[in-house]
């Protein structure tokens, strides 16, 4: 049936809802390994840093792609800021170590049950009155929220953890939809099941299923969550932790 086939490709659309990531488990083992011997002396063998920095907040980690931030400094380490070089490590081994620390910041994002492992001290390093002038300027947090609207007592609804990783990562429930404009100017509306260049799929509220050719109509993607994912891509990591701060104050 045309519908589930549609589902099906839901995967590689830019705008489909974000998956929790598949780690292969294999590598980030071999990755444990290796970091504990190569890079724990200074990092800490959980990477949440010691004399070097914690690698499992660092901005650079949540922007990598498989190594392609990471591996670069891993190589050619920073000597001027005393991070080693390790030109010799293979590939693979790199490749182990940063499946390793994808993990390990996944695990601590994902444990808020678990508030021990990463305490709000150490969560908490930003500036709050930087992150609220953030928050109301160049960040545009307040065009969508307000801290005595929706984000009122945030901070009391979750734990750290969980505020971090909601504010980073906030998809619950949340549906694309579109505006089709057919040739003769009907407007159709509805929630996303499929779309790609050649084709867009949407249902209705009442459910019926509708397909189009992307050439026979017009198409506006509605995405909540855009402008989130564009944020994501602008952080500093100072931006991120003074936001942090600041949301941490809206008890
Ligand atoms: C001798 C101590 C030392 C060792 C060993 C070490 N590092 Fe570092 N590393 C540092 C220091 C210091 C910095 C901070 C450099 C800076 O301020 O830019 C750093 C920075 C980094 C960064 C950049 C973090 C960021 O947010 O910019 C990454 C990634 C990193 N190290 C990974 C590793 C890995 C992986 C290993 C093991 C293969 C390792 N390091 C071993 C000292 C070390
Ligand atoms: C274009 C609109 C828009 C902008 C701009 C925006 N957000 Fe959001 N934000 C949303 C939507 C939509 C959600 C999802 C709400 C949900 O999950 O129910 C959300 C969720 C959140 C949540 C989780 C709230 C909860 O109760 O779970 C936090 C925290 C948050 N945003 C913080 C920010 C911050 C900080 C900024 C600025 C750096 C920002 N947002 C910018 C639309 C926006």
């Amino acid at each position: 049936m045309k519908l589930s086939g549609a589902v099906l490709l839901l995967a590689p659309l830019a705008f489909s809802q974000p998956k929790p990531p598949a780690f292969d488990m294999a590598a980030v083992e071999r990755g444990r390994v290796q970091f504990k011997s190569s890079c724990g002396f200074c990092h800490a063998d959980d990477a949440t840093g010691n004399r070097a920095p914690d690698l499992i907040r660092s901005a650079l980690l949540s922007h990598d792609v498989n190594g392609d931030m990471l591996a670069p400094v891993i190589k050619n380490g920073r000597p001027e800021k005393d991070m080693p070089a390790f030109s010799t490590l293979s590939d693979k081994t790199i490749a182990d170590m940063v499946a390793f620390l994808h993990k390990q910041a996944y695990d601590a994002m994902h444990s808020a049950g678990v508030p021990n492992d990463y305490p709000l001290a150490k969560l908490l390093t930003g500036n709050a009155a930087d992150g609220k002038a953030y928050f109301n300027g160049a960040g545009g947090c307040s065009g969508c929220h307000s801290p005595i609207g929706d984000l009122a007592g945030v901070a009391k609804r979750y734990g750290p953890v969980a505020l971090q990783q909601r504010f980073l990562y906030p998809s619950r429930g949340v549906k694309i939809t579109a505006t089709v404009t057919l040739r003769d100017g009907r407007k159709m509306e509805g929630v996303v099941v499929h779309g790609d260049e050649f084709e867009i799929a949407i249902t209705g509220a009442d459910g019926w299923y509708h397909s189009w050719k992307r050439s026979e109509v017009n198409v506006v993607i509605h995405d909540p969550m855009a402008a989130h994912q564009a944020l994501m891509e602008k952080y500093t990591d100072k931006d991120m932790h003074d936001l942090f701060a600041y949301l941490e104050t809206l008890q």
